[in-house]
């Protein structure tokens, strides 16, 4: 079916999240006439379409499942992904100090798996464009399968399969952020396209590379001096009187590199 449908009873066609007795979640489209095999028995589709989000089902064997409509974070992160994407920790902050406002255009390279694009397009809304380079075409077609997916046919997005360290032909973007391994070869192309007081954001895993950033940024000229800084999400554990930070978490992702133009 491909697009959000955030209400009413779950339909054949859409996406669903099975979240099994252990707590363990499962991507799953839903389609008439079919078995969900399960090692504590199946569940037919059957059963789950028409019921609300949310709802309870059993397997055969009686074990008890829960249903619900895949949020952004259950869609994005029980897919098989064949490219490291920006985490939903991350991609909040992104939005913001990118400051990607309704009917921006916005410029983001490369579209990899898709999850970032997802919410640039939900925040750039209709009125907005967004416009995806990405170098390699199998990458292209997978990360817009991925966005149309969850949100349906998007007629304002664009994906290029261009190699953004040769240059962008694109003018008057609003905001760029980049998602590769070397965006200082961008820091040129993008204070052409860039509107004035227009943003450049990275997201770097390693220091090494944010350095090189902002040599850069600061050689180049025209660009107010990097913010850089990292986002760090630390759960709780809140059960009974167990009450304290997770003992593992995830500890580091990337850094955000964000600078204006500057006339
Ligand atoms: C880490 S992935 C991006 C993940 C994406 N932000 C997401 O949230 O799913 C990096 C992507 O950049 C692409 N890429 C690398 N160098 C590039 C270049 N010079 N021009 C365009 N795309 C490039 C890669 O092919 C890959 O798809």
């Amino acid at each position: 079916m491909g697009g959000r449908n955030p209400r009413g009873p779950l339909q054949a066609g859409e996406d669903i999240i099975l979240v099994d007795p252990k707590g363990e979640e499962h991507l799953i489209t839903l389609a008439p006439g079919k078995p969900i095999g399960t090692h504590r028995g199946n569940i037919l589709h059957d059963d789950i379409i028409g019921k609300p989000d949310g709802s309870r089902v059993w397997t055969a064997q009686g074990a008890e499942y829960r249903v619900f409509r895949p949020t952004f974070n259950q869609y994005i992160l029980n897919l098989k992904r064949h490219a490291q994407i920006i985490y939903p920790k991350d991609i909040g902050p992104i939005l913001l100090w990118a400051d990607v406002f309704p009917g921006a255009t916005v410029l983001e390279a490369g579209i990899g798996w898709g999850a970032l694009s997802i919410k640039l397009l939900e925040a750039v809304g209709p009125q907005g464009r967004l416009i995806s380079y990405e170098v390699r075409e199998d990458f292209a077609e997978s990360g817009k399968r991925t966005v149309t997916r969850f949100l349906g046919e998007c007629a304002n997005l664009e994906v290029k399969v261009r190699d953004v360290y040769q240059g962008i032909d694109d003018k008057e973007v609003d905001r760029i952020v980049l998602d590769l391994p070397e965006p200082w070869r961008v820091v040129p192309h993008a204070r052409e396209a860039l509107v004035p007081g227009g943003i450049l954001l990275s997201y770097l895993p390693s220091t090494l590379q944010v350095k090189q950033l902002v040599d850069a940024i600061e050689e180049r000229g025209g660009f107010t001096a990097p913010d850089v800084f990292e986002v760090i999400l630390r759960p709780w554990h809140v059960k009974g009187q167990s009450v304290r930070p997770v003992q593992w978490m995830f500890s580091h992702s990337a850094f955000l590199v964000v600078s204006r133009k500057i006339t």
